[in-house]
């Protein structure tokens, strides 16, 4: 019987030590077991630091510093948009529209676009097969009159329920993709006057 009561006092003691000062406050720092390197001498960004003369741990860019990668300085191109911010209706002027520009454009499209807005741009995808009616034509008048910067805009963020495709096609392969798109509403709006002369009569 003393052993019950041994045991059943070293649980309590035992139970209480653990949890019972869980959330109360102390000024001692906690028993760390790991520390994990969460206390290192380093400077954080933004920081004061007595080491520089003006006091700062950031130091300023030296003067004629060139940056890495990509400017990104033509809006145009980068962006579909003018310096002004507006959409731009148009291509880049350094890209060529060739047909392998286009080839291009339609096989980054039937891979990136075809699955929601189905290879003829109809809006009617294999995901509409499985209930989902989002996508949009894109032969109705709105998108057939959006600039092209505008297009390309929409592949680079997405719009409402379509995700950005900004990650999956770099910039020159969007540029390709709306060429692409652009001869897709032309195919599916042709008119007879569209067709050579010599070749009206063959269409009945
Ligand atoms: C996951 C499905 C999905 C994919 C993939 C997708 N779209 Fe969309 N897209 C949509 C939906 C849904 C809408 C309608 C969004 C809305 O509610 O306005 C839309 C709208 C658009 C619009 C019209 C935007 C506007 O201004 O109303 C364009 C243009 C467009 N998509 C082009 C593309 C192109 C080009 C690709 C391939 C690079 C692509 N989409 C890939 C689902 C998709």
């Amino acid at each position: 019987m003393r052993y019950v009561y041994l045991v059943l006092f070293f649980v309590v003691v035992l139970t209480v030590g653990v949890l019972g000062f869980r959330g109360s406050i102390s000024t001692r720092p906690p028993l760390e077991v790991f520390p994990d390197m969460d206390r290192q001498s380093k400077y954080l960004p933004q920081d004061v630091s007595p080491f520089f003369a003006d006091g700062r741990t950031d130091r300023p860019i030296p003067a004629g510093t060139v940056a890495r990668g990509d400017l990104r300085e033509d809006p145009h191109f980068y962006a579909g948009r003018s310096p002004g911010g507006d959409f731009v209706a148009g291509f880049p002027t350094d890209l060529t529209l060739d047909r392998q520009f286009i080839d291009r454009g339609r096989e980054r499209y039937e891979i990136y676009c075809t699955p929601c807005h189905g290879s003829l741009g109809n809006g009617r995808g294999i995901v509409t097969n499985y209930g989902w009616g989002g996508p949009a034509s894109l032969h109705i008048d709105l998108i057939r009159n959006q600039p092209e910067g505008e297009i390309f805009n929409t592949i680079t963020h997405g719009k409402n329920t379509m995700f950005s495709l900004g990650d999956k096609l770099v910039p020159e392969d969007r540029w390709a993709v709306v060429a692409y798109v652009r001869a897709l509403q032309r195919s599916q709006n042709g008119r007879v006057a569209d067709v050579p002369a010599s070749h009206q009569g063959d269409l009945n």
